[in-house]
């Protein structure tokens, strides 16, 4: 059965981290002005929706995550009225724009934290607060034995507030009470507050994370920390998902799409389905396929794995997917799934193409349209993002490791600072992002790797991009087709088809073949009937035949993507 159709399906969008992408004014960081300066840029790319990570006041230990006022745009990027000239700009370019909405947490700076950690009246339980004991020599031990996602503890001891509240990430991002309806009745104002303002949806932050399990369960406050399994998917979340849709989303044309730890497709579908709360979800399961053993290992992933991770989202979630490989929390794509080095730019293309081919809104991180890598960090100091920091620091204490050099490899692939440096522009001093000094390194390979290269480059990524895009908004099956894995077994070949149900469409049945290896590889594809190209590189004749109709032959260049129509 088709899906009914929604813009927000057909939409493909582009993420901006507007700290990283354009600085307008010389102090180093991006800003608001800066990203209007570049808009023509994005709506080239032929993207429907931006979506900007937080730019509210925040004294930004996370970057922005940690929230002091949601009213306010926070100084560096500029003031409300830039941000109004934005939503203006970005409506007139036919895009749209979705805000970042973070509340499972906020800012310690926060006056409703200030006035909490106070005890004033009523504003005590906005956070979640308890007495916990002591330890022998009279210092405060944990309530329970959760662990932050940044490492270490979920609590901290505020001297102020006399007791200690939780914060599931970092220590100045204290968890909001949920339970408390006036807590949720604020947030439910300030939503509208935005909606009012004509923005067209949110991205909302770890939003399953929302609902605390009653009564905050004890734990063993000596055993390691223990994570997510404990605190994701609480038992009111979907109450409070409901209750915010109704209260907010349900009486605008809005978009939501809620990040989700922990999430299972069964638990996804529950958010997802149609009349369930959320447009969409973002699950972590290829995300963790390099990681299973945590945060501190780097396994190789297998093909098979992911494809088996994908078919599962694409055939068994009930509603509709979102399609990522990376964002501002995950490294570079290209150099995690694809190779950054001598196929940087076969494997980008490749990866555009998983992006834009498979069933569900694809979501395009800023510069991987120009085949971005990670960095190469010549030390720790060059570093910015709090988890790893935080990691690093922790590690340190607690002797796991003896020094940096030994933690080195790990954090330089996984840190989150990967995917926030700079934009890369040209190939001028500091990669045309800034005349300052920028808040965090630029990549040293912007001289080759920028977007004015990648304009006068013929066939290049960019150019890739913009095709695809193109194609996926002219061809319904790409967007709405039903999604079949073939070859699920095969260690380097993913290859799939897109059918539609469309008597009134040409192109009703699309094959999707990507060789994901830096080897050229022969490879012959279960299909049963006749393949022209419809994207990739021509054919000599002899290529893509079959005498017996019950296969395609192809012979495929290392990380070699094609398209195939075979309606
Ligand atoms: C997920 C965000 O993507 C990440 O950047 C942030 O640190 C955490 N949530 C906490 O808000």
């Amino acid at each position: 059965m088709t899906a009914a159709r929604a813009w927000w399906k057909e939409a493909v969008v582009y993420q901006i981290y507007p700290q990283s992408f354009n600085d307008s004014d010389g102090d180093g960081v991006g800003d608001l002005q800066g990203i209007i300066e570049r808009l023509d840029y994005v709506a080239s790319l032929g993207v429907d929706v931006i979506w900007l990570n937080p730019v509210y006041q925040s004294p930004q230990a996370d970057n922005g995550y940690d929230i002091s006022d949601y009213r306010a745009i926070h100084e560096a990027y500029g003031t409300l009225d830039d941000w109004e000239e934005l939503l203006d700009e970005i409506h007139a370019r036919d895009m749209r724009l979705v805000m970042d909405l973070v509340v499972n947490h906020t800012s310690d700076e926060h006056e409703w934290f200030q006035r909490s950690r106070r005890g004033e009246d009523g504003y005590r339980d906005y956070y979640i607060w308890r007495e916990g004991e002591t330890d022998e020599y009279g210092d405060p031990t944990p309530p329970n034995n959760w662990g932050s996602f940044f490492g270490g503890s979920a609590w901290e001891y505020d001297e102020k507030g006399e007791s200690q509240y939780l914060h599931l990430f970092h220590e100045k991002q204290p968890d909001l009470n949920w339970e408390n309806p006036e807590i949720r009745s604020d947030i439910y104002e300030m939503i509208d507050w935005w909606l009012e303002k004509g923005i067209d949806g949110f991205r909302m932050d770890v939003i399953n994370l929302i609902s605390k399990p009653e009564g905050l369960p004890d734990g063993d406050p000596d055993s390691d920390p223990v994570g997510v399994e404990q605190f994701a998917n609480g038992p009111r979340t979907q109450e409070f998902l409901n209750e915010m849709a109704a209260e907010t989303f349900d009486d605008y044309d809005a978009m939501t799409v809620g990040e989700c730890v922990a999430i299972d497709v069964d638990i996804a579908g529950d958010y997802v389905s149609a009349d369930g709360p959320l447009d969409m979800a973002f699950h972590f399961q290829h995300m963790q396929l390099d990681q299973q053993d945590g945060w501190w290992s780097i396994e190789d992933w297998s093909l098979p794995d992911l494809k088996s991770v994908m078919a599962e989202w694409q055939t068994d979630l009930d509603g509709w997917n979102t399609v990522y490989l990376g964002n501002h929390d995950q490294p570079r794509i290209v150099s995690r799934f694809g190779d950054d080095e001598e196929y940087r730019e076969a494997s980008a293309k490749l990866l555009a193409t998983f992006l834009l081919t498979h069933q569900g809104t694809p979501f395009l991180f800023q510069g991987d349209e120009i085949g971005m890598t990670n960095c190469p960090w010549a030390s720790f100091e060059e570093m910015r993002d709090a988890d790893a920091k935080n990691r690093v620091a922790l590690a340190l204490e607690s002797g796991d490791i003896e020094d940096y050099d030994e933690a080195r490899e790990v954090v330089e692939f996984r840190s989150r600072d990967n995917a926030r440096t700079p934009m890369q522009w040209d190939d001028s001093h500091n990669a045309g992002f800034t005349d300052g000094d920028p808040w965090i390194k630029v990549n040293p390979n912007y001289e080759d790797i920028n977007v004015a290269a990648a304009e006068t480059a013929e066939d290049g990524i960019l150019s890739y991009y913009r095709e695809l895009i193109d194609l996926r908004s002219d061809l319904d099956v790409l967007v709405y087709g039903e999604y079949e894995l073939l070859l699920p077994d095969h260690e380097t070949v993913y290859a799939y088809r897109r059918t539609l149900d469309e008597p009134s469409v040409d192109v009703d049945d699309v094959l999707v073949v990507l060789n994901v290896s830096p080897t050229e590889t022969g490879v012959s594809v279960p299909v049963d009937t006749d393949a022209a190209l419809l994207f990739g590189n021509e054919l000599d004749a002899s290529d893509a035949s079959s005498e017996s109709h019950d296969s395609i032959d192809l012979d495929l260049q290392p990380y070699e993507a094609r398209l195939y129509d075979l309606s």
